[in-house]
């Protein structure tokens, strides 16, 4: 239960949750979590953020090798959502603060979730600066980022930026830091946090890092939420990078195949498409819905040209796992992708028309007709298929070199 230094008198005091699984009841976490919160040990004492509730004695007993709880003098709240908040009536209890300070947006969702006339909550906004002695708080609201009440705080004596769920990921390790792990592993995991949380507010991240930079902050240390700290110039440096291309939904020579099948037809189809943008030398991702989740799609559709979808025709529509995908990618909004649905039928064949509509409708560019075929396909309906799959790989080659 120690805390942990991250520069002079600032220490991560969060909790690593190693059993969690299911993020926000909508998200799989396979590696788990950490809900992050900092502690700041100055002539005042500020502590950011909070946990989840049922984490809080956790949290408290790790600050405690720093100060005693009542001597925590300021609590910052930067996001209200419960995995941050949810130890907060706890914390109030416990260190009794001087004041509370969070956004205006913050205190709005802060009386919506708690019972707290009598919290002593000081509203700060973009430009606010509170001071802590030797060391400032200037905070920067980044409204829908990815709640209304989402806040930053940097500290420039230290070049600490606190960045709430932005730069976070779902990771649950014994390591604190970015340069103790694979970057590789910590990639995806940023990614898959980024597409399934982030992705819709794919702008405003965009414009956030634009405000950092122009302000010409000189951030030394980037402190998510969630997941690991950037302590390193260079980590700094690729995590800011890699949130550019997250936000810009850069994309690759790459093609996300997603279906679900009773009988195998559909699965063969998909594997005949594969085929065809494999040739024009696309990478493939081939997701059977009952091996993958939707927030596993995700992870893989925010950096592909190109996403097919395809199910059989079941009860007159589409297999549930493949509207349970749709409706959540659509949420999401991805931009600018070429789009194909496929899917095998017995009689009145609707699925493959129905998720092209779907397809439509997130704006996907649709070159090709949907391909459907009765029962089991013959070899000229593969064919067909993997024609398709050629024709759309084809235009990703051309469109992307
Ligand atoms: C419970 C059930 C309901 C079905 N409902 C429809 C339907 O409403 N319309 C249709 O065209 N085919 C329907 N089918 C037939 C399937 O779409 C057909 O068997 C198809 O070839 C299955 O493709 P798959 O091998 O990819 O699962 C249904 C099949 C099952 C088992
Ligand atoms: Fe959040
Ligand atoms: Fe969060």
């Amino acid at each position: 239960m120690h805390p942990v230094e991250i520069c002079k008198d600032v220490y991560w005091v969060g909790v690593v949750d190693w059993d969690c699984r299911d993020f926000h009841g909508y998200m799989t976490a396979p590696t788990g979590t950490t809900y992050n919160a900092f502690l700041i040990k100055d002539e005042k004492v500020a502590l950011f953020d909070s946990v989840k509730a049922g984490h809080g004695s956790e949290m408290l007993c790790r600050l405690a090798h720093v100060v005693k709880p009542e001597e925590v003098d300021y609590l910052i709240v930067n996001h209200v959502e419960m995995d941050h908040s949810g130890a907060l009536p706890e914390l109030v209890a416990r260190t009794k603060p001087e004041k509370i300070f969070t956004s205006p947006m913050g205190e709005r969702a802060l009386r919506a979730h708690f019972d707290c006339a009598d919290w002593p909550i000081e509203v700060v906004k973009t430009g606010s600066t509170v001071s802590l002695g030797k060391r400032t708080l200037q905070f920067l609201e980044t409204r829908m980022l990815h709640w209304p009440d989402n806040m930053a705080t940097f500290i420039p004596e230290d070049g600490v930026l606190i960045s709430s769920d932005a730069f976070g990921q779902n990771w649950a390790t014994s390591e604190r830091f970015a340069d103790e792990v694979n970057r590789s592993l910590l990639g995806k995991q940023l990614d898959r946090y980024f597409a399934n949380i982030v992705l819709p507010f794919s702008p405003i991240a965009q414009k956030t890092i634009e405000t950092i930079e122009t302000m010409g902050l000189d951030v030394r240390f980037v402190c998510p939420d969630h997941g690991l700290m950037f302590r390193t110039p260079e980590d700094v440096a690729w995590v800011i990078e890699r949130y550019k291309e997250l936000a810009a939904q850069k994309q690759k020579k790459k093609a996300v195949l997603v279906f679900d099948t009773m009988w195998h037809s559909t699965e063969r189809m998909a594997h005949a498409i594969a085929s065809g943008l494999m040739e024009q030398g696309l990478t493939v991702k081939l997701m059977n819905l009952h091996m993958f989740d939707h927030s596993d799609v995700m992870e893989e559709v925010w950096d592909a040209a190109a996403v097919f979808v395809g199910s059989a025709t079941h009860n007159n529509g589409m297999l549930p796992k493949v509207a349970d995908m749709l409706t959540y990618m659509k949420g999401l909004k991805p931009k600018g992708k070429i789009g194909g649905a496929f899917g095998s039928y017995g009689w009145s064949g609707e699925a493959a028309k129905d998720i092209a509509a779907w397809l439509t409708d997130m704006g996907m560019e649709m070159p090709v007709a949907p391909v459907r075929l009765l029962y089991v396909p013959t070899h000229e309906q593969l064919a067909a298929c993997t024609e398709m799959g050629r024709t759309i790989g084809k235009l990703v080659a051309d469109k992307l070199g």
